[in-house]
């Protein structure tokens, strides 16, 4: 079960636990969006993917994609809480509009999924949470980033209390940080910036360029191959870290 499928990392993540053999849910808030990935999965992969459309920041919505989604695949042994929104912008800017926007989505959204899909994992003595964070102010601070910065750290905080709620019954947590990933998020955060400091895009990615180690930004596939390690067999002692995905950025 992938939030926030429909593009960047989650569709990555979802073509990439379907051609690791899952059967998936994918979900977004726009049906066109991840009607078109299950069927590129169906038709890169042959596997098996299910839409199902509605906002996380819904308790309503929340349900229905529960419902849907054990109805169509039974006990979800996978839930990857991938859907975010982004801000950017200096403190004394961010309205009471933005903490509320921004904290419904990605620290209230992913605690209501999860508190939905944690029960069956429970039951069955199985499960993997995956939520993907940020490394560089999921981590860390950096200015203008205040709300979404608090937010990211939330989603840290939550992933290690429930890895210790949960040790003892084969449900394993852990935070997928990643860095500066090349998706639409990180265009429009450019733009953001660019237009604040009366700059251009350009100039901003040059400057992202030269904090990150690598001097790249991440791809979505390298992003997507660190959930599908974390969701392995393999990956079974491994439970309440932060997995960064960051070309050396948070080192
Ligand atoms: N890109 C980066 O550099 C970067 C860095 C650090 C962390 N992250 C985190 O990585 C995750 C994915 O980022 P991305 O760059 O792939 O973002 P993106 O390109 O903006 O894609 C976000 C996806 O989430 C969906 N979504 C947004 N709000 C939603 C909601 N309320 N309910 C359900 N789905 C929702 C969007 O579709 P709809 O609009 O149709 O709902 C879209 O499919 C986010 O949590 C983000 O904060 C990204």
């Amino acid at each position: 079960m992938i939030t926030g499928a429909g593009r960047g990392i989650g569709r990555a993540i979802a073509l990439a636990f379907a051609a690791a053999g899952a059967r998936v849910v994918v979900n977004a808030r726009r049906a066109s969006d991840i009607e078109a990935v299950a069927s590129e999965i169906e038709r890169e992969t042959g596997g098996e993917a299910h839409p199902v459309p509605g906002d996380i920041a819904s308790p309503d919505d929340v349900d229905r994609l529960y419902r849907e989604a054990t109805a169509r695949l039974g006990g979800i042994e996978t839930l990857v809480n991938n859907a975010g929104r982004f801000h950017w912008g200096p403190f004394l800017e961010t309205s009471a509009d933005d903490w509320h926007g921004v904290f419904a989505v990605n620290v209230h959204g992913t605690a209501t999924v999860t508190h939905k899909f944690l029960p069956s994992m429970l039951h069955g003595q199985f499960g993997r949470i995956i939520n993907v964070a940020s490394t560089t102010v999921g981590r860390f601070g950096a200015p203008n980033f205040s709300v979404y910065a608090a937010s990211e750290h939330a989603i840290i905080g939550l992933t290690k209390c429930l890895a210790l709620e949960t040790a003892k019954a084969g449900v394993t947590v852990n935070a997928l940080c990643v860095g500066l990933v090349d998706t639409e998020q990180n265009e429009q955060a450019r733009a953001k910036i660019a237009d604040h400091q009366g700059t251009n895009p350009d100039a901003v990615k040059q400057a992202f360029l030269n904090s990150i180690p690598m001097g790249r930004l991440v791809t979505v596939d390298e992003v997507a191959a660190g959930a599908v390690f974390l969701a392995s067999r393999e990956a079974q002692a491994i439970t309440g870290i932060c997995l960064d995905v960051a070309a050396g950025r948070g080192v």
